[in-house]
């Protein structure tokens, strides 16, 4: 491992013109890009100006003093920094190092530690930044095999993956505005897409077929919900286990008329609820193979009938008061004035049944 200073940028903060010359000197031989600065002031002013890897400051100047220019440095920019005072007794190590510095050197400072202990800031810099990435990577790809697998079972029935993207859209943005952690939304967001999964196991004939199913062939369809759960069961994966409740429970229903559980109420998982809401909302503005895309106006109305029957209330007052948000990811807007023959667009008892 390189032990030098090799191109790294160093801001060297200290009144005493002697200590910026001499540290200059030793850090320069090193490799080190040196600028130099005598006071608080002075060295948030480069700083707004040039980026730079590492700064080395004293504590005690004239004007700002070395812990306020750590303070106001902290608050602008992500940079490690190493304080050096020869007033040990004024201040404790944890003190030093809660300002948000990473190291702490006493004065008089002996030059040879002053490098060994500057290399051993800058590879921790760099290790760090070297496992942000490999976390970045592994993190998207894992990601990406995910969207790839339910873009596969997606395929068999919708052609596209649009309606998989509109899902993770609409949940994070029920999720948003019932104000739910950024964590759990994020994990919504990957795993919301995963709901129809087990339609991998369902026969294709079933799956698109135009028109009615027959009570068997309904039969047959609901099972992608258990399918799904036992393709994602087991996981170690959050993003994966949320996925398998959310495929267990994403037809489940309020009043408890839903599959495959009949489970009412909170009894339901709260992403199977979110789910189950955006799945129908998208299934009414979006085209499939057995039926047409309903107006805007019929798709209100029915949120309006189906809340606390069909939908958690919470949620179903969310989409109904922030219709047009959830219209805009449909990509349709409110036709006005409404069609007067609306009693062609009725959403019968068994057309909502029949949602697969
Ligand atoms: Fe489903």
């Amino acid at each position: 491992m390189d032990m030098r200073l090799e191109s790294t940028r160093i801001l060297i903060v200290d009144d005493d013109p002697a200590t910026l010359r001499l540290l200059t000197k030793t850090l320069e031989k090193q490799g080190a890009q040196c600028l130099t600065a005598t006071s608080g002031e002075e060295a948030l002013a480069i700083m707004r100006t040039t980026p730079m890897d590492l700064v080395l400051t004293d504590i005690h100047m004239p004007g700002m003093d070395g812990l306020t220019f750590l303070r106001h440095l902290k608050e602008e920019m992500p940079v490690d920094a190493v304080v050096m005072t020869g007033d040990i007794k004024g201040f404790r190590y944890e003190t030093i190092i809660h300002m948000g510095a990473v190291d702490f050197l006493v004065k008089p400072l002996e030059m040879n530690e002053v490098t060994l202990r500057l290399q051993r800031v800058i590879r921790e810099r760099r290790l760090m930044r070297e496992l942000e990435i490999a976390h970045a990577t592994i993190k998207h790809s894992y990601l990406d095999t995910v969207r790839r697998l339910v873009v596969a079972a997606e395929h068999k029935d919708e052609g596209t993956g649009d309606h998989i993207i509109r899902m993770g859209d609409y949940c994070v943005l029920l999720a948003s505005i019932m104000g739910l952690s950024s964590d759990f939304i994020e994990r919504l967001r990957y795993a919301s897409p995963m709901h129809d999964i087990g339609k991998i196991g369902i026969p294709d004939a079933i799956l698109t077929k135009p028109g009615r199913l027959t009570d068997k062939e309904f039969t047959i369809i609901k099972t992608h919900t258990t399918i799904g759960a036992k393709i994602l069961a087991n996981s170690s994966s959050e993003v994966i286990r949320l996925g398998q409740s959310i495929a267990i429970s994403h037809h489940e229903r309020w009043n408890g008329t839903g599959y495959p559980q009949g489970l009412r109420g909170e009894a339901i998982p709260l992403a199977g609820r979110i789910v189950c809401a955006a799945d129908v909302f998208d299934t009414l503005t979006s085209p499939r193979p057995y039926k047409s895309i309903y107006p805007a106006h019929v798709v209100y109305e029915f949120f309006e009938k189906e809340n606390g029957a069909h939908f958690d209330p919470a949620i179903a007052d969310l989409i109904l008061n922030n219709f047009d948000h959830f219209l805009a990811i449909a990509n349709l807007r409110h036709p006005a004035p409404y069609p007067t023959d609306a009693d062609q667009f009725h959403l019968s008892e068994r057309d909502i049944a029949e949602m697969r």
